[in-house]
């Protein structure tokens, strides 16, 4: 017998189930619960699968805690880069603050927070930098995941005290921020009065096409945008993502896994990502008909170096430009046209803060693309 079949041998009898593993991931439990529903409920719309592969309470790619961002996971984000990006917009809260009048108790409600590290490198800065605003702060993270909310507790555990979970959001002053929150919320497929559902054909997923009256695909984001305007009482929200205007709105979903873009949403469901352009028209209009207001966007280029210039011209002990190579490296991710800077936008709105106060930082050299933005007439 040879050393090779012997291994063979040996792992076979110890591990029979190995050989019954899905490889392609084609009949997990959640897979086949997605057929049950669509053999006996017939094709389903594209938000229904998403929230079913993203969020699923036990099998979804996020609610399972399966997801993992960063260079050994499935994709980078802005918070994936480094402690600079939570650094640069610490520095944004804090002028918010400022802007407020310092105020005690002052929020930052984050949702979307995943593992917790924005707040970890918000929550460092400010007890280091800005030692006042750290007195006057509150974080609040709005988790719908107990797995997430776990890893969230463990990372900022050195700050429990600053740091409460909440179910749904409540009535705050301050700031509420998303990165990368509004693209994985579940869509609808539909273009020039048709949808695409999902169907079987056989034990294989495919898209059936079906006459449809409405309109609204983003309703989720609709709803999420209708839930701050009903709790802020007073202070900005600030929500970063990729996405396009209305005229350029491209309507396919990403599905993306191991740093590789997949053909297919019906590739590896639960263990990948799924997420769609943000249609930032469509949530600015829906922002102001519930009484808020733009108070810029940008792409994150321009944003990130109007703080950067505030911070320059300002208090030298809130530099957080540290000279070594892995901060100029993470500067260039964020910064840099080709990498994250124009790939992402920024946009914020603002409520109960007075129609003339000064563009905030992020937005001073923001000029071009607010005088482009015809479909956001209203920024003051
Ligand atoms: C693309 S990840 C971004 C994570 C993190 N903000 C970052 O930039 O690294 C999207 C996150 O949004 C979370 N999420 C999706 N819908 C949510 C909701 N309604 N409320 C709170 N978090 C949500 C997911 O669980 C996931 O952690």
């Amino acid at each position: 017998m040879t050393p090779r079949l012997d291994r063979y041998l040996s792992i076979s009898a110890l591990d029979v189930e190995r050989w019954a593993f899905d490889v392609f991931l084609l009949n997990t439990p959640l897979v086949e619960s997605i057929r049950q529903t669509i053999r006996t409920q017939g094709p389903q719309s594209f938000a229904w699968f998403m929230q079913q592969a993203l969020y699923h309470p036990e099998h979804g790619y996020y609610s399972s805690g399966r997801c993992q961002i960063g260079r050994k996971g499935d994709y980078f984000t802005n918070v994936s880069v480094g402690p600079l990006f939570g650094q640069l917009l610490a520095s944004q809260f804090s002028e918010i603050w400022d802007r407020l009048g310092k105020m005690n108790d002052f929020v930052i409600v984050e949702q979307g927070a995943h593992d917790g590290q924005f707040a970890l490198d918000v929550l460092e800065f400010v007890q280091k930098r800005i030692p006042e605003f750290f007195d006057a702060l509150r974080y609040r993270i709005l988790e719908p995941f107990p797995i997430l909310e776990q890893q969230q507790r463990r990372k900022l555990e050195a700050f429990e005290d600053k740091v409460q979970w909440l179910d749904s959001l409540e009535s705050f002053t301050g700031v509420h921020f998303s990165n990368e929150l509004l693209d994985a919320m579940p869509v609808r497929l539909i273009r020039n009065g048709m949808e695409k559902l999902v169907g079987l054909d056989g034990d294989q997923f495919v898209f059936v096409e079906r006459p449809v009256n409405k309109t609204i695909f983003n309703q989720a984001a609709l709803e999420f945008i209708d839930q701050i305007a009903a709790n802020l009482q007073r202070g900005y929200v600030i929500a970063i993502d990729y996405g396009f205007l209305d005229d350029q709105f491209e309507r396919d979903v990403q599905v993306r896994a191991r740093h590789l873009n997949l053909d297919s949403s019906f590739e590896q469901i639960g263990h990948a990502d799924i997420t769609m352009f943000v249609h930032w028209a469509s949530i600015v209009q829906r922002a102001q008909a519930n009484g808020l207001r733009v108070a810029g966007f940008t792409d994150q280029h321009h944003f990130l170096t109007g703080i950067i210039s505030q911070l320059e011209s300002g208090e030298p002990s809130q530099s957080v430009l540290a000279d070594s190579p892995k901060a100029k490296r993470e500067l260039q991710t964020l910064l840099h046209p080709e990498m994250l800077g124009r790939a992402f936008q920024v946009l914020a709105l603002k409520k109960n803060v007075g129609r003339k106060t000064n563009l905030l930082a992020g937005f001073k050299f923001g000029a071009e693309s607010r005088s482009s933005l015809r479909l956001m007439p209203r920024i003051c």
